[in-house]
């Protein structure tokens, strides 16, 4: 409870160490099981390096797993620790005077993320299709989704003022409550789809030096941000200075009540060694790629995001913080759904002469149909791709069709517009507009939230 909670936070500390662990840990660890990955096969080429494809150098992959085991166990050797505080008590403690939700959730977030770590491992060996590999981390969240019904999961959402208003308007007063709406089972296709959505949208915004790490790195050290600020340690002045205030009553903290608070413990728990270990990672995985995380890398972060927002309630801000993912995927979708050729591999092109990325192509052999044609006309209107065309001139009969578009991820689209780059100066520009999306997320969860919300 809050009271037991502002005297100390013996877990929060220990918590702390368990992610200087972490750090340390995979820092240590990569290295010393790198060549065993070698020599089973578990390395690919560092395609955007001197002789790429054919002679470029090998590097360990699947390092991933390293990282998700070390994780793993921490996270196991630490579960005593929020409950440390029962332990002095003398009776022994009953079903009725434990704390088995939380337990419960707990080790449900565990089960979600070996899960993630076995498939995403299994893709690593065996190179699973897209549409085998998409339903993978819906089955990895049931149990997960089960212990939230089994905790009173809320499925209502908060609807903007106005909205609500129209919808009763509508006549659909029915289905509302003042300005929340339940959307029953709907809700639980979201929660459902979005482990789908944080594991696999990390996983295609990939293919330069750092760029995965970096991704989960920057968005655990946001979800640890926004858990640090529903924990009653900070004076309220620094809080209202900052904005985080309700507008309707002028009251700072109002969120930070007893259940509430235990969440976002809970969640920084989860995501303090997360931080550790992408830290620990992104040291080997840097620019020159000493190790690579393998598809194991991006599910069992992708699952540990979806893990304690689904266990937290904060989905929706989760979902802000994946504003360059959401992005990269809406971006990828022709390529993805079959609209546009999508290669086996969209990162960029090496030149190298230059030593520098240049955006890649995907080219027509034929006209492209129609369909087609329009996506990538729309696409180059809103200057998200650059097209080049055939040129008509030796036969005037023929008509001008379009000869290659650069591939439709976010990381080509960086190339358009600020030119080729090396590969590290261009990871760095991916996680500055991944900061970007978090300061953006910020606002709208605590500014524009409040506006249209109302608090
Ligand atoms: C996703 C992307 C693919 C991208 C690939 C790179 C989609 C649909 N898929 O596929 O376009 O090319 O990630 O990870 O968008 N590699 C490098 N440098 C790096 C990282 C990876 O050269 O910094 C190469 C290595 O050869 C490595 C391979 O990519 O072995 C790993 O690819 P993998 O993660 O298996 O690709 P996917 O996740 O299927
Ligand atoms: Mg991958």
């Amino acid at each position: 409870s809050l009271q037991d909670g502002q005297s100390s936070y013996p877990a929060l500390q220990a918590s702390i160490g368990f992610s200087l662990l972490a750090f340390v840990g995979v820092v240590w660890l990569v290295p010393k099981v790198s060549e065993a990955f070698v020599s089973k096969g578990l390395k690919g080429r560092d395609l955007l390096k001197p002789g790429g494809r054919v002679s470029g150098p090998w590097i360990p992959e699947s390092l991933g797993l390293p990282c998700a085991s070390l994780y793993l166990a921490l996270m196991m050797l630490f579960i005593p620790f929020p409950f440390s505080h029962l332990f002095k008590k003398q009776t022994p403690l009953g079903p009725e005077t434990f704390p088995q939700q939380e337990l419960t959730l707990y080790l449900s977030s565990l089960l979600s993320l070996l899960t993630a770590t076995l498939l995403g491992f299994i893709d690593d060996l065996f190179d699973i299709r897209w549409r085998h590999k998409l339903p993978i981390p819906i089955v990895a969240a049931v149990p997960t989704l089960l212990v939230y019904y089994s905790v009173g999961g809320v499925t209502s959402v908060v609807l903007p003022k106005g909205i609500g208003g129209w919808l009763s308007s509508l006549g659909l007063e029915r289905w509302l409550d003042g300005n929340v709406v339940d959307l029953g089972p709907i809700y639980y296709l979201y929660l459902i789809l979005l482990p789908t959505f944080t594991t696999n949208s990390i996983n295609i915004l990939a293919g330069i030096n750092g760029v995965e790490v970096l991704q989960a790195l920057i968005i655990a050290l946001s979800v640890l941000i926004n858990d640090l600020l529903f924990l009653p340690i900070w004076s309220s002045n620094l809080l209202r200075v900052l904005g985080f205030e309700n507008p309707q009553n002028g009251r700072v903290l109002d969120w930070a009540i007893g259940e509430v608070v235990n969440r976002h413990l809970m969640s920084f728990y989860f995501m303090g060694p997360l931080v550790g270990v992408c830290l620990g990672f992104l040291w080997h995985n840097w620019y020159p790629a000493k190790a690579f995380p393998g598809d194991t890398f991006c599910y069992f972060t992708g699952m540990a995001f979806s893990a304690v927002a689904i266990q937290g309630h904060f989905s929706k801000t989760l979902i802000l913080f994946f504003i360059p993912q959401i992005f990269n995927f809406i971006l990828s979708c022709p390529q993805l759904f079959g609209l546009v050729e999508c290669p086996r591999h969209r990162l960029p092109f090496y030149d190298e002469k230059t030593n520098l990325l240049n955006p890649s192509l995907v080219t027509f052999t034929s006209p492209p149909p129609l369909r087609t044609r329009i996506v990538l006309e729309i696409l180059s209107f809103l200057r998200l791709v650059k097209l080049e065309y055939h040129d008509p001139a030796k036969d005037a009969n023929e008509r001008r069709y379009i000869k290659s578009s650069t591939n439709l991820t976010i990381i080509n689209f960086l190339l358009v517009h600020f030119g080729p780059m090396r590969e590290d100066r261009l990871c760095i520009l991916v996680g500055f507009v991944q900061v970007m999306g978090s300061v953006v997320a910020f606002g709208v969860r605590y500014k524009v939230g409040s506006w249209f919300y109302g608090g």
